[in-house]
């Protein structure tokens, strides 16, 4: 039964310094959106999601906040904003924004206020913390714990003024915020309020399983290689992290119709998954797990380990299976942390880029759960060609540039083929919108450079093409809205040792479908029975001859039973 509108919804990411850059300085805006709004409407998604537009001073490109109640000159003002809100209502659609809560910017006045002195009424508002035991103050080593941040370097900088260290999963800039202390779960309380008071449909939550820290601060232990511990057991689901997200929703959601919840969970185990998101708990509605997305790393996350089918298969079917009962799933390839799906799940040369694209959106939004399409996946834009580390502009990257070869001493080609494989800069290329100067994207100098292939890969040419990728995802959206057996099915994996085929079945009642892509280039014939007389829903090439699929093909059979 579809009790729940985001059951059979699609969200769209938008990253709006990306998106569209409507008065030419070279970044995205949110006049840009609304002068897009079309697009997405004509794909027939049900909800956008925007990453950060807050007032920020960008050193992690608007995840470092600081103010909450406003919106960043660069992209515009609460005016426009409202404008934009409008515009996507009147389309039938949603809006939810990024809660960034863990941390704010160092220059939130909030962190002014807690830096300022040791008897700041603010100074708990985050995790202060003195040098280790017997050792000078800012020296080397002497930080209260040996976490590494996740953008290089130690997790706590020295701020001379008071003579202690603050904590900082990321960034320097963006110093995490203490919810152990009631006044700062209610001042985030009032101020979700405002913005749903305002109109906007929910939030996706920014690393939100980390909010909760074991307060011990333990060490955390050093990993091969690495000059840093591993302190993430002490701040990973941390122990009051159910706690905290009850308290929100019962202050925030509870009472309000019609709202999307989901929560970015690094680390998150299904188990863990089914908590978060049993309805009768209250917490939210759905996680962001990263297993498949870290299904090519190795034990260090900077590792590049071949992707096999087999393994990416047991992943989704372990969350499929987990979360059949209670609780629901989130689906998705792509967003501003990942590089681009087809380059990394498909094949994005010429021959096959096409096809792989369609394969493998087929693949994700056949599965159960709400899938989420990030800009430009629905025209299968691409990895970026990046020659040298001057080419990246994302903190993450240069971060760790930095730490592996000036500190650790690996080879700066090492560290590029990695970076060209993994960078977040992939997916922040400007959106692809037509083939004139920087892909349409603004008529100034674009704060990062566009993909050379706009040329070939942009929105206006395939608007007018029903053979796009574009017009395929819109069709995959359509049949989530019109199929119940894709929102309520039962899931079954088949095939689950073949290194090519990925293949599975949902049921409801007495409609059954078939979904098979083909994972390689190569023709492959699925051994699967009983599907010769049953209809064929989509597929991405000619239809296939039985169940022989050509490289990259992907096929919906449906049939009764
Ligand atoms: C999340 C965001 C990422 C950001 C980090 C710190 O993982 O998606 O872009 O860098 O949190 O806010």
């Amino acid at each position: 039964m579809t009790d729940l509108w985001w059951k059979s919804a699609v969200v769209y990411q938008i990253y709006p310094r990306s998106f569209a850059d409507a008065d030419g300085d070279g970044m995205g805006d949110l006049r840009g959106i609304i002068e897009h709004l079309d697009h997405l409407a004509g794909l027939g998604v049900d909800v956008l999601w925007l990453s950060p537009i807050y007032p920020s001073p960008q050193d992690d490109n608007g995840y470092d906040i600081s103010d909450y109640q406003n919106i960043e000159p660069i992209f515009g003002t609460l005016e426009i904003f409202d404008e934009l809100l409008a515009g996507v209502h009147a389309r039938g659609m949603k809006l939810i924004m990024d809660l960034v809560v863990n941390h704010s910017s160092d220059e939130h006045p909030w962190f002014a206020d807690s830096r300022s002195s040791l008897s700041s009424d603010k100074r708990d508002w985050y995790w202060w913390r003195s040098a280790r035991e017997g050792m000078e103050p800012g020296t080397p080593g002497a930080e209260p714990t040996n976490w590494g941040s996740a953008f290089g370097g130690s997790a706590w900088e020295y701020d001379e003024k008071t003579g202690e260290y603050y904590l900082h999963l990321f960034s320097k800039k963006q110093p995490d915020l203490n919810w152990e202390n009631d006044e700062v779960r209610s001042a985030v309380y009032d101020m979700m309020n405002w913005w749903l008071d305002r109109g906007v449909d929910g939030f996706r939550m920014d690393v939100i399983n980390m909010i909760s820290k074991d307060v011990s601060l333990p060490d955390g232990r050093l990993t091969a290689g690495s000059s840093y511990g591993d302190g993430s057991p002490a701040y990973i689901n941390g122990p009051r992290i159910h706690e905290f997200l009850q308290e929100m929703h019962a202050k925030v959601f509870a009472g309000r119709d019609a709202m999307l919840t989901v929560g970015e969970m690094p680390g998150v185990t299904v188990d863990e998954a089914k908590l978060f998101t049993d309805p009768a708990r209250g917490e939210v509605d759905m996680v962001f797990q990263f297993d498949h997305v870290w299904a090519d790393r190795g034990d260090d996350p900077w590792q590049l380990v071949p992707l096999q089918l087999t393994k990416l298969k047991a992943i989704f079917n372990r969350w499929q299976a987990g979360l059949a009962e209670v609780g629901w799933n989130s689906l998705y390839w792509n967003n501003h942390d990942q590089p681009r799906a087809v380059s990394r799940y498909g094949d994005d040369s010429p021959q096959f880029r096409v096809a792989s694209a369609k394969m493998i959106g087929t693949v994700l939004h056949l599965h159960r759960g709400t899938p989420y399409v990030y800009q430009g996946e629905e025209l299968g834009m691409t990895n970026y060609p990046f020659r040298t580390i001057a080419d990246f502009r994302d903190i993450e990257a240069l971060g760790h540039y930095a730490q592996a070869v000036d500190r650790e001493g690996r080879t700066p080609e090492e560290v590029l083929t990695v970076l060209r494989a993994r960078g977040r800069d992939n997916a922040r290329t400007p959106m692809q919108w037509n083939s004139s100067a920087n892909a349409g994207f603004t008529t100034g100098t674009p704060w990062l450079a566009a993909n050379p292939n706009y040329p070939e890969i942009n929105a206006a040419a395939q608007h007018d093409d029903p053979d796009s990728v574009y017009h395929y995802y819109r069709r995959l959206i359509e049949l989530r809205h019109n199929e119940p057996a894709v929102v309520d099915g039962d899931f079954t994996m088949l095939l689950p040792n073949d290194e090519r085929l990925y293949a599975f079945t949902r049921r409801l009642g007495s409609t059954e479908l078939l979904v098979i892509g083909n994972f390689s280039g190569d023709s492959v014939t699925a051994d699967i029975d009983g599907w010769s007389d049953a209809e064929l829903v989509l597929t991405n090439l000619p239809a296939p001859s039985g169940l022989t699929l050509a490289p990259w093909q992907s096929v919906i059979y449906r049939r009764t039973v």
